[in-house]
Formats: structure tokens, C-alpha cells, sequence
């Protein structure tokens, strides 16, 4: 293999042979530096080691697993010098499971790192720096990082090597289940029933047609939503509504898309899951399949900063975009004049208008509009709005930016989960001095995992208009 991709320089080829048997080998090395996603970064005779799991400040052994042409990737043997950081991860398959790869690092150090990277990003993508950094928001107390994840999709496998079903996440470095028994993330009562549906699943006559459930866990109830490939027979229908029982869970099962989700049990269903904003006296309700904010905690402090941070006053009028199920729509049509919310899922709207209907909201809006396709002719945007609040997907808010002067807002705060195209609208958006960065900070919303979720306020400068 080596020989095709180098050509005919066989002496060259030869070397390359022998440095890859020679790298085969533990080695010892003292880690520099630390990337974003818990991985340590060693300096070898002037090449990079990425070492899963090894902390900036440790010596460890460790073996080389890829090797690159600009870098090597290793796994990590034994941490020789500990750096005071790492901790003991609570989780088994902590290494195996993909779901967590920064559980070996203390919190507070965890939220370190995500500010370095949102830091980062800012300077190198977005070359801004915010004027002040906010303190990061998590949900405190000791039990704040756990337990916290109330929407998951876990994946399924019969598998036939083993005898048995897997239940969990996906591996870190492969696609097959991770062979797990609990999980510390997932909100109560779902990271203890692991082991219990792997028991279910193993037996019923569809235990190889069944190959993810949805968990959706709201302040009032837990769902879960078995994919079904094929119909389950009578008795398997008996033994997940007595696991229903059991656990106090319900069951619905989805056989195609997602309006093919049917309640099993219980029947009917006595009321839609919701979740609370108690600040803002809102009720938000919501399907296992919506996007919902994963950490219902640090969710309701999420909104609550963003609004203060926006100033709303009652003479306002607001924009949310991405809005969801009303997340923010909803506690902002509290304190403004009149709030537009927009999203792209058409099912999504319909599950915001319902719910401003639940809350007795009059003065708010939604609209139906493909955010990355704004021609600049949309009878909203030139509208205008005092506020603007923006919370969009991975890949950012390009296309909205580019008709910021038509909306014209004195502030927005932008809600971000990824660090990266964040900085690039930031530079976007103070270009030419039209709006300050004046504050960004992190926000813990995924405790444990490389997810870093960010918020900045933008200030429209007043002496350019
Ligand atoms: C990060 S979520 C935020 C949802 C909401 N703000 C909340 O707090 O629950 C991003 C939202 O953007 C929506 N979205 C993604 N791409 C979109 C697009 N091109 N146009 C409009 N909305 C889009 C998604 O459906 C999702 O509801």
C-alpha cells in the first residue's frame, strides 16, 4: 500500500517501513498542549501526538495508533505524572462510549477549556475578542453536571457474536453500540434502564427489528419511542407495556416516519410532555422528536441570561430566529411589545403556536421561513426589530447576517453550538465597525461531552448608522 501512494522511491519507502515499526513501540512524552474535544497534544522530535485522554502538564507512556504525515494519533497507556485536573471518570464505559470524552477532567476544567476554545475561535476564525467575558453558565450544586441529558436517540443491536442486545451510544472511534449497562448523562430514571431494556428487547420476537429508541424526558413524564422495523406480536406488546408500568415510563412505537409515532402505553395519553420556565411563568410542550435544549437546568438559566442580556423593554419588538418550539419566543413575548419567532420545520411552528395558545400569549407570532435561503425581499425583515435574538443550527446564521442593516436591531444575542461559525459571523457582523462584540461566555449545556455551547451580545455601534 505504502508503495502506490509514494511512487517508485523505494529507499524512501523503505525508511517509512522501519519508522513505522519503529513507532510501534510505547513512548514516553510530557503533553504541551490540550485541543477542545480532551485530547493531548505531545511534541515528538518536532511532530505532533494527539493522546486520547492525556491532560496538558502530564508525562505519559503511550502508543501510536495513526500514523500521519503531519501528525500522529496515539493511545494512551498509563498517565505517569498526573496533571491536578484529572479525576476519576464515574462512568464504565467511559474510553469505549462515544456519548462523553471529557469525564476525566474536572468540571471547572472542563468549562476552562471550552472558553479557551470559544477564545480561540473568536481570535483565529473570527479575528474578534469579546470586550468582556460573561461568567459561565452551569447548573451548580453536586450534582449539576449529571444526569442532565433529556433527549437521546439510543441506538440498538442484536448482536449475534455476543448472544445478547446492546442498548447505549455509538463508540468513540467505531460505529457499533457501545456495550454499556447505565449511563451517568442521561436524565433520571433513563441512564438505570439500560440494563432493563437490554433485558425487554432481548425478549421480544422483534429483538433484531428494533433498532434505535428515542427518550424524550419532560418535567412531567418520560417517553420512549421504539422503531420498529416490523409490528411486535401480542406478547411483545404485553412486556413493553408491563416495562412501561414497571419503570413509569411511556411507550409509543414508531414504525416510519415521524408521524407514524403511536402511543402503546399509556392510551390515551393523558397530557403532552412539557417543561418549565418558572421565570417567566412559561409551559412549554413538546414530542420526544422535537428539538428540545438538552439540559432543562441550565436550558432555563440560558434564557434567562439571554433576555437580560438583550435589555427587552415592554414598547419592544423582537425577532427570535431558529425558534423551535418557542424556547425563547415564548418568556421574550413576556417582556416585550410583540414577538415574531421563525423557524424551518413546519412542525415545529405548529408545536410554537400551540404553545403560545397554552401560555395565553397574544402578542406573539410565528412563520414558517428557510433562514438560509433570505432573499432580502421578506416582508419581516424589513419590518425591522428593536431585538434580535438568533440561535441557529451548527452551520450558523451566514445568509441572515448579510441582511442584518435591514432588520437594523440595537442588540442581539446569538446562541451558538459551534464555536467556529460563531467567529465567522462575528466578524461578519462587526465588519466595518456596525456592531461591537461586548460580551461572550460559554455555556455548559452538554457537561462531559466536546460540545461547546456559547453566547454572545452584539451591540449596534451608534456612531455609524
Ligand atoms: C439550535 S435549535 C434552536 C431552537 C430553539 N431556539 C430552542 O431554544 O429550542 C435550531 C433550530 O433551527 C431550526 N433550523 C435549522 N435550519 C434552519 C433553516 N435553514 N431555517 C430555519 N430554521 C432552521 C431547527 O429546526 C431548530 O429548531
Amino acid at each position: 500500500m505504502s508503495s502506490r501512494r509514494h511512487g517508485p522511491r523505494v529507499r524512501g519507502n523503505r525508511l517509512e517501513g522501519l519508522l513505522l515499526v519503529a513507532r510501534r513501540e510505547p513512548e514516553v512524552a510530557r503533553i504541551v498542549a490540550a485541543t477542545h474535544d480532551g485530547r493531548g497534544i505531545a511534541d515528538v522530535a518536532g511532530k505532533k501526538v494527539f493522546v486520547a485522554g492525556a491532560l496538558e502538564g502530564e508525562e505519559v507512556r503511550f502508543l501510536r495508533r495513526k500514523i500521519r504525515r503531519k501528525f500522529d494519533e496515539a493511545e494512551l497507556l498509563e498517565v505517569l505524572q498526573p496533571s491536578s485536573s484529572r479525576i476519576e471518570p464515574r462512568c464504565e464505559a467511559f474510553g469505549r462510549c462515544g456519548g462523553c470524552s471529557l469525564q476525566h477532567i474536572s468540571q471547572q476544567e472542563q468549562r476552562e477549556l471550552k472558553q479557551r476554545s470559544l477564545r480561540d475561535n473568536l481570535e483565529r476564525i473570527g479575528g474578534v475578542e469579546p470586550e468582556r467575558w460573561l461568567a459561565p453558565i452551569y447548573a451548580s450544586g453536586d450534582d449539576g453536571g449529571w444526569r442532565y441529558r433529556r433527549r437521546a436517540r439510543l441506538a440498538v443491536k442484536d448482536v449475534h457474536g455476543k448472544g445478547r442486545v446492546l442498548v447505549g451510544f455509538r463508540e468513540r472511534h467505531a460505529p457499533f453500540v457501545t456495550d454499556m449497562h447505565r449511563c451517568e448523562v442521561l436524565a433520571d430514571p433513563v441512564g438505570n434502564l439500560i440494563d432493563p431494556l437490554i433485558e425487554l428487547v432481548e425478549g421480544l420476537s422483534i429483538r433484531n427489528r428494533l433498532p434505535q429508541i428515542e427518550v424524550g424526558v419532560g418535567d412531567n413524564a418520560v417517553e420512549l419511542i421504539f422503531r420498529v422495523l416490523e409490528p411486535p406480536n401480542d406478547d411483545d406488546c404485553a412486556a413493553l407495556i408491563r416495562f412501561a408500568r414497571q419503570y413509569d415510563v411511556r411507550v409509543a412505537l414508531q414504525s416510519g416516519g415521524l408521524d407514524s409515532v403511536t402511543s402503546l402505553y399509556p392510551e390515551p395519553v393523558p397530557e403532552a410532555l412539557s417543561y418549565d420556565l418558572p421565570d417567566f411563568d412559561v409551559r412549554i410542550e413538546f414530542e420526544s422528536t422535537d428539538f428540545v435544549q438538552i439540559n432543562g437546568p441550565v436550558n432555563r438559566l440560558m434564557v434567562t441570561a439571554a433576555i437580560e442580556l438583550l435589555q427587552v423593554e415592554a414598547h419592544h419588538r423582537v425577532l427570535d430566529l431558529y425558534c423551535g418550539i418557542g424556547n425563547f419566543t415564548l418568556p421574550l413575548a413576556r417582556r416585550a411589545a410583540d414577538v415574531l419567532g421563525i423557524e424551518g420545520e413546519q412542525r415545529l411552528v405548529e408545536r410554537a403556536r400551540a404553545n403560545a395558545m397554552l401560555n395565553d400569549l397574544g402578542n406573539v407570532e410565528f412563520l414558517k421561513a428557510d433562514l438560509f435561503e433570505i432573499q432580502g425581499k421578506e416582508s419581516w425583515l424589513h419590518a425591522g426589530c428593536d431585538r434580535l435574538l438568533i440561535d441557529p443550527a451548527r452551520s450558523g446564521s451566514q445568509a441572515l447576517i448579510k441582511h442584518i442593516d435591514a432588520l437594523g436591531p440595537e442588540r442581539i444575542v446569538y446562541v451558538s453550538c459551534h464555536p467556529g461559525t460563531l467567529a465567522r459571523d462575528a466578524a461578519e457582523l462587526t465588519e466595518a465597525g456596525k456592531y461591537r462584540l461586548t460580551a461572550a461566555g460559554i455555556i455548559d449545556m452538554f457537561p462531559h461531552t466536546a460540545h461547546v455551547e456559547s453566547i454572545a451580545l452584539f451591540e449596534k455601534n451608534k456612531k455609524i448608522k
